[in-house]
């Protein structure tokens, strides 16, 4: 094993499996810093109101790729929003529109913009198989919204209460545990069956629960699910460096107004498509696995949905940068991860070579 610290690192451009950009201005201020980095991002549909059609989704997948700065390459994957009357004939709809992985099921009540959400799962029975039979894939948004349970608690008590039955009741439904963040969700995911997969975001993977509150209350820290122990950390961190093909990237960056954020009853969300690949970089850095890097970012979550792998490179070094302070979004600013502090790794500006088909996309090697 080489001893001299590793300072660039060139890999297949990655997927994002998880990313909120939002609609209007506010997806045209966040957009470019993920298209910059992902070659293609599974959008989520928690709009207002949310995207429950595939003709709404369709609609949304062309206002993002008209937002998409000049020369940018870039796919928004989509996913519609599971509500108790979702229509079973959507399945068929969103598989017959291309582009459209599955749906996203958010308890009603679990998150922002969730209150349009599911009730109780058992009524969607009818939906459900539709999707096993179409290949569609469930995202789900993992944590009960009894609001006596614990909300340190919440995940794990949801994978008893609703994911492992759901997982029996449909053995053959394709279902992503979206940003999983205890230890027991990746024990869940690693012993369970097949078809289940989870995704993982860089916060949970290099904060724990202290940073909420490390000298005074810190509202750019609180997303949903909330940041675990650091025993979960370093969980859910041993366990992507293992090089498990059931994880992969989703950055679950979520853009809220600063104003949004800092207030007396504050939005969930944190925003991080500004350094997103960079800061995993950090992750597997400090674990000593940034050879596992790639698998994770750019090969996992492709396999899982069946999609190609992209063809193109991005190449990152081994610089601090400090982010800066905030950025526009719209007539407001957005607070970034790591606002006004450093990222030690950064995007390289140049391609790491001439004619590497960013924006395409080769099959998987088996
Ligand atoms: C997300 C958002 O703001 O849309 N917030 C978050 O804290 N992750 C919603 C979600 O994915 O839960
Ligand atoms: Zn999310």
């Amino acid at each position: 094993m080489s001893t001299s610290p590793t300072t660039t690192l060139t890999l297949r451009r990655p997927d994002d499996m998880h990313l909120h950009v939002r609609d209007g201005e506010a997806m045209r201020a966040v957009l470019p810093f993920t298209a910059a980095r992902f070659a293609r991002a599974l959008i989520m549909p928690n709009l207002r109101p949310p995207v429950t059609s595939a003709a709404q989704a369709l609609e949304y997948r062309r206002r993002i790729l008209q937002a998409l700065p000049a020369g940018a390459h870039f796919e928004p994957l989509m996913t519609l929003y599971l509500t108790d009357r979702t229509d079973p004939a959507e399945a068929d709809r969103a598989r017959a529109g291309g582009g459209i992985l599955g749906f996203k099921l958010y308890p009603a009540g679990a998150t922002t913009h969730s209150d349009a959400g599911v009730t109780d799962i058992r009524r969607l029975d009818a939906v459900l198989s539709r999707m096993e039979e179409t290949g569609l894939v469930l995202q789900v948004h993992g944590e009960v919204t009894d609001p006596d349970v614990d909300i340190f608690e919440r995940e794990a008590r949801f994978i008893d209460a609703v994911l492992a039955p759901l997982a029996a009741r449909f053995p053959r439904l394709r279902i992503v545990f979206e940003h999983i963040t205890t230890r027991a969700a990746v024990d869940f995911v690693l012993s369970a069956r097949e078809g289940i997969a989870a995704t993982v975001t860089p916060q949970h993977l290099l904060m724990n629960r202290n940073a909420l509150f490390a000298g005074g209350l810190r509202p750019h820290h609180y997303c949903l699910p909330v940041l675990k122990s650091e025993a979960d950390r370093e969980a859910l961190l041993e366990a992507v460096a293992g090089g498990n093909p059931r994880l992969f990237l989703g950055t679950d960056s979520a853009p809220h107004g600063r104003a949004a954020k800092e207030a007396a009853c504050g939005c969930a969300g944190i925003f991080s498509a500004h350094g997103a690949l960079e800061l995993y970089a950090e992750g597997f850095e400090a674990i000593g696995r940034l050879e596992r890097l790639e698998a994770f970012a750019s090969e996992h979550g492709a396999a899982f949905y069946g999609l190609p792998r992209n063809s193109g490179r991005i190449r990152l070094i081994k610089r601090p940068w400090e982010v800066p302070a905030s950025y526009p979004y719209g007539a407001e600013r957005l607070l970034p991860l790591r606002s006004g502090e450093h990222i030690a790794w950064q995007v390289a500006e140049e391609p790491p070579s001439a004619g590497t088909g960013a924006g395409s996309t080769d099959m998987a090697s088996p």
